[in-house]
């Protein structure tokens, strides 16, 4: 049996690793085997390109590359990480995806979304993910959250209209296809935030 593919979005701080945690237990409990990874990255090759696309530089960076970047470091994870361990029916934990895509290199920078597309049916053909937890705050709160941790890499750098487009790019991918996502308000208390993502996680997967 093919194992699930479940990724976790939002915003910079609104509590993606946090939460990761919460799931790794999930899956542990029901000695689901899985593998954790991120994009971008995965792999050493993706990671490499997770380094230039988050470090700070003098020269501004086109849009257009920074998509071909994404891509390029997806094809390379999902095809030598992400497909042969589903395939194996191990399940991918994936701390962002394309829905990260069409949030930042979408709606943040304003690509065209119909681009993003057919750049995700080249490098993913028909695969998307299972489940898609999709964690929402404010995207000030989020931010302090962020900023909190230390040092800013170049997204976490983008001002609040930025972040703010980027939750909308969020919120409407969430409505065209909700089936697909789990809703939770990261704004409360981590107990609650922790409460209503296991509550969901037993409803999306109701035989594990
Ligand atoms: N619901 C919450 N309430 C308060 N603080 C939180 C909450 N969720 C996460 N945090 C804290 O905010 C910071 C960012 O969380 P993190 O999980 O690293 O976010 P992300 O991975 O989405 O960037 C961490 O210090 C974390 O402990
Ligand atoms: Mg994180």
């Amino acid at each position: 049996m093919q194992g699930r593919f479940v990724t976790v979005e939002g915003t910079e701080g609104v509590g993606k690793s946090t939460n990761i945690a919460v799931i790794k237990e999930w899956l542990n409990e029901r000695s689901i085997p899985f593998v954790a990874t991120r994009e971008p990255g995965g792999t050493p090759l993706a990671e490499s390109l997770r380094e230039l696309l988050l470090a700070n530089r003098d020269e501004s960076v086109d849009a257009t590359a920074e998509l071909l970047m994404v891509f390029a470091a997806r094809a390379q994870h999902l095809n030598t990480l992400i497909k042969p361990h589903l395939d194996a029916g191990t399940w991918v934990l994936s701390d962002r995806f394309t829905d990260a895509t069409y949030a930042y290199q979408g709606c943040g920078r304003g690509l065209d979304l119909a681009l993003i597309s057919q750049l995700e049916v080249l490098v993913q053909k028909t695969l998307r993910p299972d489940i898609t937890v999709y964690l929402d705050v404010d995207v000030k709160v989020g931010l302090a959250r962020a900023a909190a941790r230390g040092e800013l890499d170049r997204f976490e750098k983008e001002d609040v209209d930025f972040f703010e487009r980027v939750r909308k790019g969020y919120l409407a991918r969430v409505s065209q296809d909700p089936e697909r996502y789990l809703v939770v308000n990261a704004g409360q208390e981590l107990p609650a935030v922790k409460r209503d993502l296991l509550a969901a996680l037993d409803c999306a997967f109701p035989q594990t």
